[in-house]
């Protein structure tokens, strides 16, 4: 199977596609961020329509596309956690047990001590505030003692606010290097802030000098593998800092989406080799947690019409691929994120536009990008390459998950099969049996009853899947009766595809039933 040279993987800070189902856990029932946006009078998405983003299950409010351009699914987060952090990582490839930890209360004596033991400074507030506020609050305090200002906020985030007159910013700088190295293991937050600032007391303002020392992924993801492969791995917006770096071969600061976008479009026209890692940051940081539904969807809008100029620019053996990292329901009632599905669509000239339903793992992102640049990695995902670029393999696929559905009380062996029209719509159907054993059913003539009767008549290609208890050894031929069904209704060149638990085999309906009865 050929592979994908470049590509680009746009990440739309916080666009949920609707609560997980574990969302009550994380005080987000009925969050859904799309859902929102779909709301306000400002959005106009007609790209994102017109690659099938209303076709992603549950998103069908947005508009239904009868032949997208791309292809869609939504992903369910495997982390227990729902911050950019470990929702980027798990989309790279790690799956976090344990969310980065937050201090509501403050950080412990232990902690504290210590960081005034290696700096040699007093701490001031010690709880999370507004980062106007506690500036407005301790910075007299803080230029007279010289105690350093730490607080936190809603987020795993340790910072540090300090006068650049007080404390040099090289100095500050080494302050948060010093409380990086000690925050670690279950006081390991995502990220230690430096914020500076400058003035005099009740006028005191904060300076672009912020620096953030992000928390290393625990262990290897696809972005070391790609760059380890010799690839390259562009970041651009926030992601190096999301990855502490690793595994990065060339960034791109931004101040927001507008800025990230006009980058993403230049790196279009350079010729790289690898991926490209774009992070959109302004529907969090300022629509998201404001609880801005126009804002968000005035971004989304701009987005849009970006994505507009941006498609014609992608090449042969380029893939994009478009999704989110958690939600941000701009109008549930709290500012904090929210644990939601992310949406994904992925298109590229090599890319059909079929629909991958609803996926157990952000990873699956992970698993898909390095088989999609030929790179060994592996991870708890589960590739989409084949069914994004094979069209047998998509539809072997939806053959195996329609054995999960099999009536099969006195066989236990469940058959699966997936039927694609001439029109490219997919019938799937599985062994339904009776007490009376006769009356059973198998998969393959469900499958042609349902489309038969929803008047279809012209088939392409039918794929088949089966397995006592549902465990797949080998390929599941199809019965005698069955080729008799087929030969009804199909050319003796329609292909029956025998899934395998490696792989598939292909055969036409001439060779399965030479001589097969008509009349
Ligand atoms: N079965 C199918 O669904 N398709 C075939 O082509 C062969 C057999 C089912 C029927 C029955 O429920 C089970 O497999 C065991 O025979």
């Amino acid at each position: 199977m050929k592979n994908f040279k470049r590509i680009f993987l746009i990440v739309l800070d916080s666009l949920g596609a609707g609560a997980l189902p574990d969302a009550d856990q994380f005080g987000d029932n009925g969050a859904h961020t799309l859902r929102s946006l779909s709301r306000s009078e400002k959005l106009f998405i007609p790209n994102l329509l017109r690659l099938g983003i209303g076709n992603i299950e549950g998103l069908e409010f947005l508009g239904k596309n009868n032949s997208p351009k791309g292809a869609v699914c939504k992903l369910a987060e495997k982390s227990n956690g729902k911050d950019s952090t470990i929702g980027h990582w798990e989309m790279a490839g790690i799956i976090s047990a344990k969310p980065l930890p937050t201090f509501p209360d403050g950080f412990p004596d232990e902690i504290l001590n210590e960081f005034s033991r290696i700096t040699g400074r007093g701490v001031l507030c010690n709880k999370p505030y507004s980062g106007t506020k506690v500036i407005d609050d301790y910075g007299e305090r803080h230029m007279l003692t010289g105690d350093l200002i730490v607080y936190t906020s809603a987020d795993s985030v340790f910072q540090i606010a300090a006068h650049e007159e007080i404390i040099p910013l090289e100095e500050l700088y080494r302050y948060c290097e010093l409380a990086r190295k000690i925050l670690i293991g279950k006081y390991g937050v995502g990220r230690v802030i430096a914020r500076p600032f400058v003035g005099h007391p009740g006028s005191f303002t904060r300076t672009p000098h912020r620096h953030d020392y992000s928390i290393e992924p625990p262990s290897k993801t696809m972005l070391d593998a790609i760059k380890a492969a010799g690839k390259d791995v562009i970041s651009v917006g926030k992601i190096k800092d999301l990855f502490a770096g690793k595994g990065i071969t060339e960034s791109f600061a931004t101040s927001g989406n507008a800025q990230g976008m006009e980058i993403t479009s230049k790196i279009a026209k350079m010729n790289f080799n690898g991926l490209c890692f774009v992070n959109l940051v302004d529907f969090d940081m300022l629509y998201g947690h404001r609880q801005d539904v126009d804002g968000y969807a005035n971004a989304l809008t701009a987005f849009d019409k970006w994505l507009g100029e941006f498609l014609p620019q992608l090449l042969d053996d380029d893939l994009l691929i478009i999704t989110a990292d958690h939600g941000c329901d701009p109008s549930d009632n709290s500012t904090d994120h929210t644990r939601e599905y992310i949406p994904l669509i992925a298109y590229g000239k090599q890319v059909l536009p079929v629909n991958l339903g609803i996926r157990t793992t952000f990873a699956d992102i992970a698993a898909t990008v390095v088989e999609a640049l030929g790179t060994e990695y592996s991870c708890a995902g589960k590739s989409m390459f084949g069914e994004l670029t094979d069209l047998r393999c998509f539809l072997k696929e939806r053959a195996i998950s329609a054995m999960s559905r099999s009536y099969c009380p006195y066989s236990g062996y469940k058959v699966g099969a997936a039927l694609l029209t001439a029109s490219g719509k997919v019938f799937t159907g599985c062994n339904i049996e009776n007490a009376a054993y006769s009356p059973t059913i198998c998969a393959e003539r469900t499958a042609f009853a349902k489309a038969v009767s929803e008047g279809e008549m012209d088939f392409s290609m039918i794929a088949i899947a089966g397995g006592k208890d549902g465990v797949m050894t080998g390929a599941c031929p199809p019965c005698g009766v069955c080729r008799q069904m087929m030969k009804e209704f199909c050319k003796p060149d329609f292909e029956i595809i025998l899934a395998k638990p490696d792989g598939y085999e292909l055969h036409t309906l001439e060779e399965l039933l030479p001589l097969g009865f008509s009349l």
